[in-house]
């Protein structure tokens, strides 16, 4: 059964689409209704593990914002939790990992083998939303990059700098590799597996990469986020988003990758200029510009595709959408998009 809207596919693809397709990170719960009044019911890993409740939280914003896309609930932590570790989520607070990754002992008890099966219940919820979904809109699938789990592994908590994170790498490299190594054979299978169960493609969200120096990038981050497009493009298209590390897009647009994510650092003549046009880019919307007036975000969406082009183009945020946008505010944003003309804007002027 072929779907009803791939704009989204079409665009990574590279393909003619008569618009670009509009989704936006994080776009399952935080700021909807419906997903604060499941909040209150049921607690966060609850939500994820049950597969009716995770569809349903996936569905919300295709039903009440119309993306072009919907994104599985889930979070990047299922899976350090799969991998044996302990994970707490602390509402309004965020991730705490009270036992953290400290030495080789550590690293190797690990579990890399049993993790897919770990998720199995993802793989539940994705096959269920496949069908809910009725060949609407594609269906994506994520995972976070290995430098970003790492982070959490590592220092706990969320955090402004990750100076233990980092402090873990400088001081124990080869460590630090095995770690990531591992990681990355886990995220390998789970992206297939996610695949294998229904999603149209993956996105890797390594959302801490930007604190790396670029040269730190290159031995802690690029490396592994290759491996992984490298190891899952035969099986669906990858969108890399390496949160503000624009320094790597030349490298990364002549990666396996299909799709690149970008953040509102630069701007869209910046990254096609420096990824040569050869790729697919997604983004670049300050989530806080959402906050503004609804004429101001028009404004500034149009302003976006004209600044990327209509073609090989994801309409998108920089960053997931905050909890306090108003849902008139989220609708603009997917409208503007829809109502863009090319004809209008770029052709003419
Ligand atoms: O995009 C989607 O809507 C799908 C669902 C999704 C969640 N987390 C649900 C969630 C996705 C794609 C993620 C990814 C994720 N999780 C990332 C990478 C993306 C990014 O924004 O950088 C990161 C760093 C995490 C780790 C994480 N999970 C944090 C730091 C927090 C707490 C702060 C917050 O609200 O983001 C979470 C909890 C979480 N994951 C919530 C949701 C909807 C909020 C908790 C709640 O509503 O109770």
């Amino acid at each position: 059964m072929s779907l009803k809207n791939d704009l989204l596919l079409k665009a990574l693809r590279g393909e003619h689409v008569e618009r670009p397709p509009v989704w936006m990170m994080r776009q399952a719960g935080r700021y909807l209704p419906d997903y604060i009044k499941l909040r209150k019911k049921y607690d966060f890993f609850t939500r994820v593990q049950t597969p009716e409740l995770a569809c349903e939280i996936t569905l919300q914003p295709v039903d009440q914002v119309g993306v072009d896309a919907a994104i599985i609930f889930s979070d990047i932590l299922v899976i350090p939790q799969a991998m044996g570790m302990t994970v707490l989520m602390e509402e309004g607070k965020g991730p705490l990992l009270p036992e953290t990754v400290k030495n080789k002992e550590d690293i190797e008890k690990l579990h890399t083998k049993d993790a897919e099966e770990r998720l199995s219940y993802v793989m539940q919820a994705l096959t269920l939303t496949k069908k809910e979904l009725n060949n609407r809109v594609p269906l994506i699938g994520f995972a976070g990059a290995p430098w970003t789990l790492l982070c959490y592994m590592v220092e706990g908590k969320g955090s402004k700098s990750f100076d233990k994170a980092k402090q873990f790498c400088f001081t124990q490299p080869e460590l630090a590799h095995q770690l990531l190594q591992k990681i990355t054979d886990v995220t390998i299978q789970y992206l297939k597996a996610q695949v294998k169960a229904g999603v149209d493609t993956v996105q890797v969200f390594d959302s801490w990469s930007g604190m790396l120096s670029p040269e730190d990038f290159k031995t802690f981050a690029q490396p592994y986020l290759i491996q992984i497009a490298d190891a899952v493009s035969a099986d669906a298209p990858v969108i890399l988003f390496p949160k503000g590390s624009w320094y790597a897009l030349p490298e990364l647009s002549n990666s396996s990758a299909a799709g690149l994510g970008i953040d509102w650092s630069l701007t869209p003549q910046m990254a096609r200029e420096m990824t040569h046009n050869n790729i697919t880019l997604q983004g670049n919307f300050d989530p806080s510009k959402l906050l503004a007036p609804i004429p101001e975000i028009k404004k500034a969406v149009r302003k976006m595709i004209d600044g990327f082009g209509t073609q090989r183009y994801i309409a998108n945020l920089g960053h997931g959408i905050l909890p306090n946008v108003p849902v008139d505010h989220a609708k603009a944003f997917v409208e503007t998009v829809k109502e863009y003309s090319a004809v209008s804007n770029s052709v003419v002027s």
